[in-house]
């Protein structure tokens, strides 16, 4: 039984709607202008690293459409727009000077946003590193990284901090730092547990010492972006039970815990030392990490879909399998990390073609988690369907799909705020189609069709969906009319 409201609140009168995007994945222009070359623009040219091979040298072609897509977003009505910075287009070689042209791109965007009533929300770190630092010291790896991090985000209050009021420091900072070390499957491409929690410690470092140095001298929200999969137990058994335990503080506590509290839960410590591979922590890293400076305003929530699990042996246990990149539906296999949980199909829910779980209810879960756990605001810096769209003769799109998807996620986001969970603001993934890291163009998420594929960049036309114009509607009514 559903705990029920007899009547929802409103959305607050100032409620952030909007969408959301990242530097690589829509740009392009990958060495105009003086940009030096990340992480990614490497990585991609490995063969088999993406799916057939794409990659965002293009991408949408927004550093020179941008215009043209601010304009639409004002079309649709949006109040926020969520946005990445390129950190090799302000130093091209991460740290040394800046660059003028690359300061310039993106004040001209924020302007062009705010000429549209748009609030720009800006985050700063979006996966793309830059190349020069992971050759000059290993990037995430080396504390050096610390300094440079803090320079670069500072650059970017001082430029933009008069305009932009929202930031977000690290995108999935879970995300980016499992995929590079523990699965390969993003740069730098390491498998190896205690080389990816030394390098998330300094990540963690790197996160709190720009959103202390933003609180000591600017004003406005900081926080991180999490991928936040809220777990269930396959079953009422204790050992599932405990599993799911322990998927909740190894896939989410261990990042959000030291975001809002400074500190790493014990029981991933202990596991950690066992395994002889718990990160090093300083008395000046525990001083950092603990220091109220460092706190987020908000907890950044990107939200796609919840996790299943169930116990997973040590003796032949299931260790991490790759996802399904290709849209085949039923292809993923069973992932876990023995000693700990494992993956389990939930029968009370349908998947994507890219078999995510589609569960709205997990999202006011979620949102509920948190609240509960660190009495945060929520900003949901992401939420969408990823799906394969047709480009009809008449140039429409009809995705009832993803309007039935994104209804449904933001009653759910009603719900939560009439339990009580303050939500500061919705921007889904994503405004326009855009290159998905792994799974190439075909899977798309936007409000706005591009019309291009993995072989062929054609025109770039951009033309809006039928989710375009429902989503125009729910931000007119503040999201009464679904
Ligand atoms: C999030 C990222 O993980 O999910 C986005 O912040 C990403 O950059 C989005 O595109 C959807 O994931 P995918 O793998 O379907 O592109």
């Amino acid at each position: 039984m559903k705990m029920e409201h007899k009547k929802l609140k409103s959305f607050p009168k100032d409620f952030l709607w909007g969408s959301a995007s990242a530097a690589y994945q829509i740009e392009g222009a990958y060495r105009e202008d003086g940009k030096g070359l990340s992480v990614w623009d490497q990585f991609v040219r490995i063969p088999g690293k993406t799916f057939k091979g794409t990659n965002g040298d293009v991408a949408v072609d927004h550093y020179h459409r941008y215009h043209e897509d601010v304009e639409l977003m004002a079309k649709a009505g949006l109040k926020a727009y969520r946005f990445s910075i390129a950190w090799t287009r302000i130093f091209p070689n991460g740290n040394g000077e800046a660059s003028a042209a690359g300061i310039k791109f993106y004040s001209d965007l924020i302007d062009d946003l705010i000429a549209h009533n748009i609030e720009p929300l800006v985050t700063i770190y979006h996966w793309d590193l830059p190349q020069a630092l992971q050759d000059e010291y290993q990037g995430w790896e080396s504390r050096q990284i610390i300094p440079d991090f803090v320079n670069y985000a500072k650059t970017l209050f001082e430029n933009y901090g008069d305009r932009v009021k929202h930031w977000v420091t690290l995108n999935e900072q879970n995300v980016f730092i499992q995929h590079g070390y523990l699965m390969a499957s993003h740069p730098p491409a390491v498998k190896d547990p205690k080389r990816m929690y030394a390098a998330n410690h300094i990540a963690n470092l790197a996160n709190a010492a720009a959103t202390k140095y933003f609180h000591e001298h600017f004003d406005g929200e900081i926080g991180p972006s999490f991928a936040y999969s809220p777990v269930y137990a396959v079953n009422a058994d204790p050992e599932n039970q405990l599993a799911a335990d322990n998927a909740e503080q190894f896939n989410s506590y261990y990042w959000m815990d030291i975001y809002a509290y400074g500190h790493y839960p014990d029981a991933i410590r202990q596991w950690q030392e066992e395994q002889g591979i718990a990160p090093e922590i300083t008395a000046e890293d525990a001083a950092l990490l603990a220091d109220p400076l460092a706190r987020p305003d908000f907890m950044g929530l990107n939200y796609y879909q919840t996790a299943t699990v169930q116990a997973n042996p040590l003796a032949d246990g299931i260790g991490l399998a790759p996802e399904n990149t290709t849209g085949k539906k039923g292809t993923k296999q069973e992932s876990g990390i023995p000693g700990l949980f494992k993956s389990a199909t939930n029968d009370y829910l349908q998947t994507t073609d890219w078999d995510w779980n589609i569960d709205p209810v997990g999202l006011r879960i979620a949102l509920r988690r948190i609240n509960s756990r660190y009495h945060l605001p929520v900003l949901i810096t992401e939420n969408g369907l990823g799906a394969f769209d047709t480009l009809e003769s008449s140039h429409e799109i009809h995705d009832d799909y993803r309007i039935h998807f994104l209804r449904e996620h933001v009653k759910a986001i009603h719900e939560a705020i009439s339990d009580g969970v303050q939500v500061v603001g919705y921007t889904t993934w994503s405004f326009t189609d855009l290159l998905s890291w792994l799974n190439g163009y075909q899977k798309r998420y936007g409000f706005v069709y591009v019309d291009r594929d993995e072989q062929d960049e054609r025109e770039l036309a951009r033309y809006p969906k039928d989710s375009f114009y429902w989503y125009e509607q729910v931000i007119a009514t503040n999201g009464e009319d679904l």
